[in-house]
């Protein structure tokens, strides 16, 4: 069994990316490795947020994680916030990043972009990404290929660490999702739905009403020809509603295909099958947020259980850097 670790921001409401994405492949496998999964409240301090809107997405997501079937029994599911040791292994690590290494980030350049004011926060962001995952000895981080440059910086930095001081850390490997397996924007299918990008039209929400549902992949963007083809690169859009077929019914797109002779049918039939997938997470969803106590019990054993693996490595790296242990 291999040690995964992955995080999730409790940026917004999950969408239909996220959720066919992301989170299903963790509920993939919970049972197959020691998985452990992070909500990453801390790294949502990078951006504007207001602070009872983080509460409660932060507690909105776990909601949805659970709903959508992780099981604390099988996984260790933890907001990070809750465990102190992952700052304290972050500012060690500070001490080894580089100013340079992280300034060239894309991501960070991307987002710090021409803006006047940028928190040290969006900087140093990669460097508690690394913390997340070190603190565990994870061995395979499940990611987006957005993340890969950030995942590399985290290897990079466990290697100069161990160099440095002795061998602390287990070095990570970057699980990426092989490219189709992302669902695109519905009305700019050749971007990826991202709760970043102001596409409210484009963006199916795990809890958007049938109606909405409805709406949203009846006005998806197509193109001006009228034959349903598995073909990316030239029908994106045509394509994205296929994959959502796919990957809603376990069916390969390119077969899906040869079942619809109207993009009419081929959309009516994608809404209909996201209904469905959707309708019983979003019935546990409501069950578990009428449920408080059940929901903040269970992040409350996944951070006793996450602490049990991160402080013996918080200990060994502030021994090995050289700090004085305390009496
Ligand atoms: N930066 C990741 C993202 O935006 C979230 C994240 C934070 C993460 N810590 C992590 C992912 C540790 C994997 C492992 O998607």
């Amino acid at each position: 069994m291999a040690r995964v670790l992955s995080g999730i921001q409790p940026s917004g409401v999950l969408h239909i990316g996220n959720y066919l994405g992301a989170v299903r492949q963790w509920v993939a496998g919970q049972s197959s490795n020691e998985a452990l999964y992070a909500i990453v409240d801390l790294h949502a301090l990078t951006v504007d947020i207001d602070p009872a809107e983080l509460r409660s997405r932060t507690f909105e997501t776990a909601v949805t994680l659970l709903a959508a079937g992780l099981d604390p029994n099988e996984c260790t599911l933890f907001v990070q916030g809750h465990l102190h040791e992952h700052n304290e292994l972050a500012w060690l690590l500070e001490c080894v990043a580089s100013y340079g290494e992280l300034l060239r980030m894309t991501q960070f350049k991307d987002k710090a972009g021409s803006r006047e004011s940028v928190r040290v926060g969006l900087l140093t962001y990669p460097v508690l990404m690394a913390a997340d995952i070190l603190l565990y000895q994870a061995e395979q981080v499940p990611v987006g290929d957005d993340q890969r440059q950030h995942l590399e910086l985290a290897r990079n930095l466990a290697i100069r660490f161990n160099a440095r001081y002795g061998e602390v850390f287990t070095i990570p490997e970057a699980m990426i999702p092989p490219v189709g397996a992302r669902v695109m924007d519905l009305q700019s299918p050749r971007r990826k739905m991202s709760k970043s990008v102001v596409s409210p039209q484009g963006t199916v929400n795990v809890t958007d009403s049938p109606a909405e549902i409805d709406r949203k992949v009846r006005r998806a963007v197509t193109d001006n020809e009228n034959e349903v083809r598995y073909d990316p690169e030239n029908k994106p859009g045509i394509s994205n509603l296929l994959e959502l077929l796919a990957s809603t019914s376990g069916r390969s797109p390119d077969l899906l295909a040869g079942e619809f002779t109207s993009y009419g049918t081929l959309k009516a039939a994608v809404a209909e099958s996201l209904i469905g997938e959707l309708a019983p997470l979003q019935q546990r969803m409501q069950e578990l947020r009428e449920d408080r106590d059940l929901v903040l019990g269970a992040l409350a054993e996944g951070a006793e259980k996450a602490r049990e693996l991160a402080a013996p490595t918080l200990f060994n790296a502030r021994s090995a850097i050289g700090l004085l242990a305390p009496r």
